[in-house]
């Protein structure tokens, strides 16, 4: 939800801060926007719609010549349309102090109103405005005192860069409950949501806590508490490089993630299950004895990452015999939910940003809580909550559909119930060893479901018209159902539900006729020949279906042509195996239909607004 960006030293601030943008675009894209401090004056550059029109924009102003110093902003509207007036960065009445925002300010009418009769003039219809009018009624020469005071006053959230014509050489960020990170560099320093947007610069940052005030010059950095307290921080060195965030060829991000799902397992099992198959999760940080007490298990996730913790529930319950509940995480929150003395909380997220999952995770440990994260992103605010931390290291995942972040969050999962299951002394050696045999060959596995990639391409092709889908599944794959129809829906803009197959009888049956493309997992599994039964029900009904089957399975040809066989595993693992194919259904589609895959309309990558 919009991203920020800036940039002091010695360089000209315009190409980085654009550069920047583009690898921020997926966190908002409705608008765009720059402004250079240049000669005791602010240059301001704004455009409805994405990077490429601010770009053009740009291209016809002929007067921003070469600045050292500058802020940008990506957009995901909150308050008021994706306009060029609503885009940032926003200004005082003197448009002399610029500010790009990330977040939302609550009690922004409130502090409007206050600055309106204080004879304030606004000109956007954004809760981010009153921030730079906020700076100005403080200032009196010092821009760092004055934004320390305005702050004070902002309620919500924010990630925010400042700049001052009065003051050139400074550069001011702070934070509350929006992302920012600080990238440190010779005679030059940035600041931004997120760190691809500077790894071409440096690979040294600093993470801004909540309530931190950032004073960046060319050549110092000089971090504030809330008080105006100086304080130390820790320089952190990023491990991977600028290509892992780029598209090396595919023509999305989505297929090319789709295509890192073998080595993000690959890479799990290897930095997880040392020797032939001892478990190491060291992050979740509880001792054997706190596992043995633990009473219940609530999960808390949102989109994705809660159908991931859906597939959890069976795990950690058959593995570990302890009661699971899966919430929602915007819903949990206003719940009073009940917290026991024991109890853990697993809060599952990709980005560790997503607002309501963090609202959610305070409210639990408020509560007594323990709460242990399944994270991607390093450092993010998520993880800087947390009693423990599993962190799945999957590389950015830039494409706003999630896909590898699933399979890792779901690698993690089984990996953690199988390891809690031991600690309690429910997991017998040879099953153990059996589990982790068949864990490991997830990766081949994978990468043979990418090879039918065409053929799955062609079957995209053929159901590209069909007004609505229907996605069943039972039992470990009915979060499967409801993770393929997220995907299509959320990328291709065709109507797609999930259900559980049993259900179907229950009312979606009433859906079905010959224009309703009907997806079942139906994997070689305990429960097949239900599912067998559920998919006869909609043939007879003129349904088309499209089956995700075992390879093997003959008998499942007497229903359609259309089947995506998969390589036989045990059923356990099906949720891994047969969420790909899914994934490369929905992208195919939606590329057909010329969609915008990666930055679908609406939707932003972190969603760090409640
Ligand atoms: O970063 P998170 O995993 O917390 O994000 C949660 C959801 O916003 C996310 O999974 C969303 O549903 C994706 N667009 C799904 O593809």
């Amino acid at each position: 939800m919009c991203g920020i960006i800036g940039y002091i030293g010695k360089k000209n601030a315009l190409p980085i801060l654009l550069d920047g943008l583009r690898q921020l675009e997926y966190r908002g894209y409705d608008s765009a926007g720059i402004c250079l401090a240049k000669d005791a004056s602010l240059k301001i550059v704004k455009r409805s719609g994405k990077i490429k029109d601010l770009i053009n924009a740009i291209k016809n102003r002929k007067d921003l010549g070469q600045a050292n110093l500058g802020i940008g902003h990506s957009r995901w509207a909150t308050h008021g349309a994706p306009t060029n007036i609503n885009a940032h960065p926003h200004t005082d009445c003197s448009n002399g102090i610029a500010v790009v925002h990330n977040g939302i300010i609550e009690n922004f009418v409130e502090i409007k109103e206050r600055l309106i009769r204080e004879g304030h003039k606004f000109t956007s219809e954004t809760d981010s405005e009153v921030i730079a009018h906020l700076i100005e009624e403080y200032y009196t020469g010092d821009l760092e005192k004055a934004v320390l005071k305005a702050i004070k006053y902002l309620k919500g959230s924010f990630a925010i860069g400042i700049v001052s014509s009065n003051e050139p050489d400074k550069l001011i960020a702070a934070r509350k409950e929006s992302p920012l990170v600080v990238g440190v560099g010779k005679d030059e320093n940035f600041i931004a949501s997120d760190i691809p947007a500077i790894l071409r610069y440096t690979k040294k940052v600093i993470y801004v806590d909540d309530g931190e005030i950032v004073v960046l010059k060319k050549d110092s950095i000089k971090v504030l508490d809330s008080n105006g307290k100086v304080i130390k921080k820790r320089v952190d060195t990023i491990k991977w490089n600028i290509s892992s965030a780029q598209k090396s060829g595919f023509t999305h991000f989505m297929l090319k993630e789709i295509h890192e799902q073998p080595r993000v397992l690959s890479q799990i099992i290897s930095s997880r299950i040392k020797g032939s198959s001892a478990i190491e999760l060291d992050g979740i940080n509880l001792s054997g004895a706190a596992i043995k007490r633990i009473s219940n298990i609530i999960i808390l996730a949102c989109g994705t990452a809660y159908h991931a913790g859906l597939v959890g529930k069976y795990l950690i319950e058959r593995f570990t015999k302890i009661p699971v509940a899966v919430d929602v995480s915007s819903e949990f929150r206003y719940r009073k939910p009940i917290i026991r003395k024991n109890t853990v909380v697993i809060a599952i997220s990709q980005s560790g940003e997503t607002a309501d999952t963090l609202a959610a995770v305070k409210e639990a440990k408020s509560r007594g809580a323990t709460v242990i994260s399944i994270c991607n992103v390093v450092g993010s605010s998520l993880a800087r909550v947390s009693d423990g931390i599993l962190y799945t290291y999957a590389g950015p995942e830039i494409g706003v559909a999630s896909t590898k972040a699933y399979t890792a969050q779901l690698a993690m999962l089984y990996l953690l119930s199988f390891y809690i299951a031991e600690k309690k002394g429910l997991l017998r050696k040879r099953v153990k060893r059996f589990l982790i045999k068949e864990f490991k060959s997830l990766p081949e596995i994978l990468q043979e479901i990418l090879k039918k990639k065409e053929g799955i391409k062609k079957l995209a092709g053929k159901h590209l018209n069909f007004g609505s889908f229907l996605y069943l599944g039972r039992n470990l794959n009915f979060p499967t159902a409801l993770e393929g129809a997220l995907k299509l829906k959320e990328i291709s803009y065709i109507p797609a539900e999930g259900y559980p197959a049993g259900e179907m009888k229950h009312g979606p049956i009433a859906l079905i006729d010959e224009y309703r493309a009907v997806v079942c997992i139906a994997p070689d599994s305990a429960i097949y020949e239900k599912m067998v039964s559920n998919i006869q029900e909609i043939c007879a009904r003129m349904g088309k279906v499209i089956i995700v089957a075992t390879e093997g399975d003959k008998e499942i040809r007497r229903f359609t042509g259309e089947i995506i066989y998969v390589p036989k595993t045990d059923e356990l693992f099906s949720p891994i195996v047969s969420v790909v194919p899914l994934q490369l259904l929905a992208y195919y589609i939606a590329v057909k239909k010329c969609c915008d895959v990666d930055q679908p309309r609406n939707l932003a990558k972190s969603v760090t607004v409640e």
